[in-house]
């Protein structure tokens, strides 16, 4: 039975409980601890008493469904990687203290949903794909994680929980152009992503500053376009340059980029590779300058800002991409496949003769004309192949390529206008979801100075505007936060600028928007900090000492 709205009432009721008891006896002669799954579960029932994990308590499955097997093994080695405890596997299905995962057909439970029962005599999580059980664990892990308690056993509330999501596209970006993070490093970000039920990990593998993704046909994109000289325009906003006289970069194998993949399928999360095109070439055009306008040789881009070299739109450039793209879609399976499309600045364009000439023969209108029909082309393309396009909201001027997907980061309105035309949209305003942005007006690394984005004014974005209809509302398929990492040196800081602010923005791509409470939120929130210290994450303490004030 799906019982809306009750969490955030019984919380309280439960901690009423403890206190009018004095010692917090129940049922079980122990507190019974505090729950906080985020992104809140679409129903939680708790029943005031508790279930004990403890040495005898074993794990079955379908050992022979191998998502089961697979989601059953990342969950055991987590917890023993975080906590040291050991939860060992049972042979066949028994009525003992036990953790079980079921695969069922339950047509009440939503697409990505599942169900969790804690009660007397074990745990039980059931749903009808594998990803259901993934999150299904995700939420114990949560829970098993959070626990500070120092018995012999773990604690878990007992509870009836319903969960499903109120998005299909839950994502986040991460820029590794500008700077450079390790295999190793991205798996992490995939880990924390799949934590909090997202399933959709943006990679924005090229840009003016460095081409990161080895394409096996133009090897100089690699050799030279991921490597750049340092300025001391690195020391925009007080950074210290720390790469003088010494190239900076980095790229990723193709053999890398197929673990990655793996690893983040593994749970359940897509990872959605970005090429940018026609703008933000710098690097690529700096390895073969022929697919620029000028011809002239370039550097990879050692400034941040926006680079004025773009692609030229002549076959060279189409061969080119086609050629780039076919090794990308070899190696993501990724229905979607970003493309860039902002920032393109088009005065090369409007400075070539050739350009010109081409605008004029293919009858347009103007070179923001010229974009809409390279990228058609590209589009094109792909769907030949069997993918979708996404673009950045600049994709909408000079008309949306057919079938194209807007990812809407100028704020909502390129989302509303596409939505009105019939095409689906991803919200990724900066307003609201650059995590990049300050936390607070004194954080230590930002990518514009005046910019803040704090966690009640990521959680409190809603994805739908006003603007939209209900029929107008079914193309809003999610919401997606962005990485921009111009100022962002190391891993350590990018965690710092995903922490907290990941848990808000799961709540908005997950959650019942009409049955949360900020102060709620950061109840559970607070009640997650044992879990961020067991993981060693990097994340903004303050925020978590503050109270919560939403902003609009
Ligand atoms: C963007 O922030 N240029 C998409």
């Amino acid at each position: 039975m799906v019982v809306h709205g009750t969490y955030k009432y019984i919380i309280p009721l439960v901690v009423l409980l403890i206190l009018i008891t004095g010692t917090g006896a129940c049922a079980d002669q122990e507190p019974v601890p505090a729950t906080g799954i985020i992104p809140q579960p679409q129903s939680l029932e708790l029943s005031g008493e508790m279930f004990r994990i403890n040495n005898a308590t074993m794990l079955w499955y379908d050992k022979e469904n191998t998502a089961l097997e697979s989601s059953a093994s990342l969950f055991r080695s987590e917890i023993l990687k975080y906590t040291d405890r050991k939860i060992r596997v049972a042979a066949k299905e028994g009525s003992g203290n036990r953790i079980s995962l079921e695969i069922i057909r339950d047509h009440t439970i939503p697409a990505e949903g599942y169900r969790l029962s804690v009660n007397r005599s074990g745990i039980r999580i059931s749903a009808n794909e594998g990803s259901g059980i993934f999150y299904g664990l995700q939420s114990m892990l949560q829970l098993i994680l959070s626990d500070e308690s120092q018995h012999r056993y773990i604690p878990v509330p007992r509870m009836e929980v319903v969960d499903f999501p109120a998005f299909s596209w839950r994502g986040m970006h991460l820029d590794v152009s500008r700077h450079f993070y390790t295999v190793d490093s991205v798996k992490r970000y995939i880990d924390y992503l799949a934590l909090y039920k997202f399933n959709r990990f943006h990679w924005h593998l090229t840009d003016d500053q460095g081409w990161r993704i080895e394409i096996k046909k133009y090897p100089k994109l690699t050799e030279v376009g991921a490597w750049r000289k340092v300025d001391n325009d690195l020391q925009f906003h007080g950074e210290k340059n720390r790469y003088k006289d010494s190239l900076y970069g980095g790229f990723y194998t193709q053999e890398e980029i197929r673990e990655i993949v793996e690893y983040a399928a593994q749970r359940y999360i897509t990872v959605v590779p970005e090429i940018e095109l026609p703008g933000h070439a710098q690097a690529a055009i700096a390895a073969y300058p022929e697919l620029g306008v000028t011809g002239k040789e370039q550097e990879v881009r050692t400034r941040w800002g926006i680079s004025p070299v773009i692609y030229n739109p002549f076959e060279v450039t189409f061969d080119f991409l086609e050629d780039v793209f076919t090794e990308v879609l070899d190696l993501f399976p990724s229905k979607y496949i970003h493309i860039g499309g902002d920032e393109a600045i088009k005065d090369q364009w409007k400075e070539s003769a050739e350009v010109q000439q081409l605008i004029r023969e293919l009858g347009l209108a103007d070179e923001h004309a010229l974009q809409s029909w390279f990228i058609g082309r590209v589009g094109k393309f792909l769907e030949e192949n069997g993918r979708v396009l996404i673009g950045w909201d600049e994709i909408l001027e000079g008309g949306l390529p057919e079938g194209a997907t807007v990812m809407s980061w100028r704020g909502v309105a390129g989302g509303i206008e596409a939505a009105r035309q019939g095409h689906d949209v991803i919200m990724s305003p900066n307003t609201h979801l650059y995590l990049n942005f300050y936390q607070y007006e004194n954080g230590p690394t930002n990518w514009a100075k005046r910019h803040v984005t704090n966690l009640g004014n990521v959680w409190s974005y809603d994805p739908y505007p006003q603007e939209l209809d209900l029929e107008q509302r079914k193309y809003i398929i999610g919401a997606h936060g962005c990485i921009w990492t111009e100022h962002i040196q190391t891993f350590r800081e990018v965690e710092y600028k995903l922490f907290p602010r990941i848990a808000a923005l799961s709540e908005v791509v997950w959650s019942d928007r009409l049955n949360r409470d900020f102060a709620e939120f950061t109840g559970r929130l607070q009640h997650q900090v044992p879990m961020f210290d067991k993981l060693g994450v990097n994340y903004y303490k303050e925020e978590l000492q503050r109270e919560g004030d939403v902003m609009e």
